[in-house]
């Protein structure tokens, strides 16, 4: 296996290009079993993720080819006809975002055969939101060896769905399923995240209609075919806050290229608020601090706009070094503190009560040997990997591998001293 090594206490300092967003591509990359026209896809991440989810596509009959646009590489998907509608455990334990298939399979052919989902151990992620919100629009739902069988042989019925809980899983699941289905679903208390307005946007273009895109309630008038389309990935909000964490914490001034600011603004309000600088210019968002300690801030985790929980243990990083005590609370995920236990192996001061961290902030971290856990967990450690006296060494970093593309290399450009030995 592959280790990322570094070696710490330099401040980053140059331009760091934010690649498309990880989260949009993958269900943008479902939306192809929707129609038989062809779907082109720009600024996709060259990631393991998005490599699994092309390996459980072509099982499915989508024909995966690259061609080069004025703007870059594009993926081609074409479906011309759905050759199976079997989604194996091997795949689907792998990466959750593939179970999200269930939902234009139905659409498309009205039977589905697809494994639980595995994915970051961040919590138990049930996914009775997704097979209840289904059922009520028409779908029969059975459970039977680790599978979810459903069938919709009269097709899937507009209705409305009220969640009582936001999920972005379950909303990109039933936004696909109706936009092929017989009359009008809305989508109450939908997910709000960027992720969920670019996969719409991109259905739209496909000839859906949908109304209420960005709010909480989708309003969806089913179609009977979708058509071929062209669209470009947005920005990975995810990443371009993990690099001005990075920027934050190292010291230094950091161009995120590419980067939305609006997408990821309760991040940016909060590194505003431990004292860096944040400037949003025309190419994306500029990063400064120069030498003095941030101060410590608290933070709770909240679907969108809130500040995300794919940035809690970055921030969490960031605030080992901070002067002052800060307390982090998540909300979405019960057991998404991994990083705790490893963030002490750099001399963090960290302890655990229930869904809230207190961070103590300590003058300096000492590099280890450390080993991620999850995907963002792992963007923290190298995070403070870069901010440590000595060297770091993580292990594990496939986990980085499905969320971050070239980290090494993006940060290296910018004077970290860091590289990868491969295993
Ligand atoms: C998406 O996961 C993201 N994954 C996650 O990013 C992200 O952390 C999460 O949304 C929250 O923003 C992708 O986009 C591929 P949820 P998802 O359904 O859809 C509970 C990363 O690092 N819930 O919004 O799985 C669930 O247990 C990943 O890139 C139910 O109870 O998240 C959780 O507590 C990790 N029943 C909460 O809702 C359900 O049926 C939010 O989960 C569904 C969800």
């Amino acid at each position: 296996m592959d280790t990322i090594h570094i070696r710490g206490g330099r401040p980053l300092n140059g331009t760091i290009e934010i690649s498309g967003a990880k989260n949009a591509a993958l269900p943008l990359l479902t939306a192809a079993l929707l129609t038989e026209g062809t779907l082109r896809l720009s600024n996709v991440p060259n990631l393991t993720d998005v490599r699994t989810m092309g390996r459980l596509l072509a099982e499915l009959g989508v024909r995966i080819e690259r061609e080069q646009g004025p703007d870059g590489e594009v993926l081609a998907l074409t479906t011309p006809e759905i050759t199976s509608t079997l989604a194996p455990y091997e795949i689907v334990s792998q990466i959750r975002a593939t179970f999200w298939v269930l939902g234009p399979l139905l659409a498309r052919v009205g039977h589905a055969k697809v494994s639980l989902p595995g994915g970051c151990a961040i919590g138990a992620r049930p996914v009775d939101l997704y097979l209840k919100g289904l059922e009520a629009m028409g779908a029969e739902i059975e459970l039977s060896e680790g599978y979810v069988i459903a069938s919709a042989p009269n097709g899937l019925k507009g209705t409305v769905i009220r969640s009582p809980m936001v999920s972005v899983g379950a909303t990109h699941v039933l936004l696909m399923a109706a936009t092929l289905a017989d009359g009008v679903t809305v989508l109450e208390n939908a997910a709000r995240e960027p992720e969920i307005g670019d996969v719409a946007r991109c259905l739209v273009a496909m000839g859906a209609k949908i109304e209420g895109i960005g709010s909480s309630t989708l309003t969806i008038t089913g179609v009977k075919k979708l058509h071929g389309a062209t669209h470009r990935v947005i920005s990975d909000r995810i990443e371009a806050g993990t690099y001005a964490m990075a920027a934050a914490m190292t010291g230094g001034n950091v161009l995120l290229s590419g980067a939305e600011a609006d997408t990821f603004a309760s991040a940016l309000d909060l590194l505003e608020e431990a004292g860096v600088g944040v400037e949003v210019v025309n190419e994306g968002v500029r990063i400064t601090r120069n030498g003095h300690r941030l101060k410590a801030t608290s933070v709770a985790t909240e679907v969108y706009p809130g500040f995300p929980t794919d940035l809690q243990a970055q921030f969490m990083s960031l605030m080992t070094l901070a002067d002052g005590d800060s307390e982090i609370t998540e909300t979405i995920f019960e057991n998404r503190f991994m990083h705790v236990q490893e963030l002490a192996r750099f001399g963090a001061d960290i302890s655990l009560h229930g869904d809230k961290a207190m961070v103590h902030g300590v003058e300096r971290l000492t590099g280890a040997p450390v080993m991620a856990s999850d995907l963002r967990a792992s963007a923290a450690l190298i995070i403070a990997g870069l901010a440590s006296s000595g060297e770091t060494v993580v292990n594990r970093v496939y986990h980085l591998d499905r969320g971050f593309e070239r980290m090494e290399v993006k940060l290296s450009a910018c004077g970290a001293d860091i590289w990868r030995e491969k295993a």
